[in-house]
């Protein structure tokens, strides 16, 4: 089928929440590279918003859902699930929490987030614990709870009133954050690094802070780490740069490599405020799900993928500076690992997207002045290299 013909159907069928999407259709895709229908070589510094961790099409995690898919791909929560359990482990073992739920994506993860601190509370007899504190700015999913989470106008206007008791602070303003805390709190979410707003980073200190106010609180702290988990930032976990620890965090994205799944991540005395019956979920865990992620899991560690993301992030925003000498209309460049935002003082960054494209790279806009990229974990120096190079051709002509 033509290109054409796919947009028609589109126009025709498909309920529009997405617009006008960058005209292309991706045929198949190899490590960072993706070929359209026509044949035409593209790199992802995107990932599929940092979802393809692994690269597109990794032999591993494709070999893994092909084997699984060919013994079994569904089957019900009311029965034990090998893959199941052994990611469980995995995550567990390899992070602070002690027990994990599987849902199918990241809103979903922070649902069950939201849902696990209001019962730690009713089950603890507190139930006049309910607020949950977020941050401005911030994208938590768009189910009607995780909307109201969300620190942004735009998701919310839509769909008021308002799933009730989300207040909102400032990012790194700890009096702010004291100052909010009432009688009704009973926890604070928050992104590591924010991602959909534009890459903004919390400092250590703020996030040492809110822990120390969650523990002199009594109140739980919950991290949403769906975009800035499983190596994206440099660290297994986007905790780890603060020297602090979650009561509990989610994950998603990255967890399947391309494959929906999502994880819910807690410490013990609140993982057990669910009880049989208390949440639930029909595909969640499904072994199919379970395996990819099993196989992402490996990769990640088989290949030194967080180290790699540290060392390739750092590089990147060393190239990334070279070029702000250059443009002084670079006005910041924001990230940890390879998740990295590049801020302009002019409103160029759509058109800078699409020059991007029209020359085979795959970058994101958010607002007008922010271009945002994600690229697989296992992106090289040689991959940055062309990045950059490219990217120097194209500002040299706004
Ligand atoms: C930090 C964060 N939380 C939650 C979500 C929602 O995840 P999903 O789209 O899988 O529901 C996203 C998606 O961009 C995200 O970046």
């Amino acid at each position: 089928m033509e290109l054409n013909n796919v947009i028609e159907l589109d126009k025709k069928y498909f309920i529009n929440t997405f617009g006008n999407r960058t005209p292309v259709c991706f045929k198949y895709g190899k490590g960072i590279n993706l070929w359209d229908k026509e044949g035409k070589k593209y790199y992802d510094f995107l990932a599929g918003i940092a979802v393809n961790a692994v690269g597109h099409s990794h032999p591993k995690l494709v070999n893994a859902i092909k084997e699984q898919a060919e013994k079994l791909i569904h089957c019900s929560n009311l029965y034990y699930i090998e893959s199941q359990s052994k990611l469980a482990q995995v995550l567990v073992e390899n992070s602070c929490a002690d027990k994990v739920f599987f849902s199918n994506s990241g809103a979903e993860a922070n649902e069950g987030a939201i849902k696990l601190a209001r019962i730690y509370f009713k089950k603890k007899n507190m139930p006049e614990k309910f607020e949950i504190i977020t941050l401005d700015k911030s994208f938590h999913g768009r189910t009607l709870a995780t909307i109201a989470a969300t620190g942004q106008d735009k998701y919310q206007k839509p769909y008021s009133p308002l799933t009730p008791s989300f207040l909102k602070v400032p990012i790194n303003d700890l009096d702010a954050l004291r100052n909010t805390i009432n009688s009704s709190t009973c926890a604070v979410m928050i992104e590591p690094i924010q991602g959909e707003s534009g890459v903004n980073l919390t400092t250590i200190e703020y996030m040492k802070g809110v822990r120390k106010l969650c523990d002199e609180k009594g109140i739980l702290l919950i991290f949403d780490e769906v975009q800035s988990g499983l190596g994206r930032t440099g660290k297994l976990f986007s905790y780890q740069h603060f020297g602090i620890e979650p009561d509990i965090f989610t994950l998603a994205k990255a967890l399947g490599g391309g494959f929906p799944i999502g994880a819910l991540l807690a410490k013990n005395h609140v993982a057990e405020a669910f009880e049989p019956g208390d949440h639930g979920s029909t595909f969640g865990g499904n072994p199919l799900a379970c395996s990819a992620a099993l196989a992402v899991m490996d990769i990640i560690f088989s290949e030194n993928l967080v180290e790699n993301s540290e060392k390739m992030g750092a590089y990147f925003i060393e190239k990334l500076s070279l070029l702000a000498k250059k443009y002084e209309f670079i006005k910041e460049i924001r990230g940890k690992g390879l998740m990295i935002g590049l801020q302009f003082s002019v409103d160029k960054a759509v058109e800078i997207k699409d020059k991007c494209f029209d020359k085979g790279y795959l970058v994101g806009s958010i607002g007008n002045n922010i271009i945002r990229m994600l690229p697989p974990l296992t992106v090289s120096k040689e991959d940055i290299d062309k990045l950059t190079e490219m990217l120097d051709t194209i500002l040299s002509d706004v």
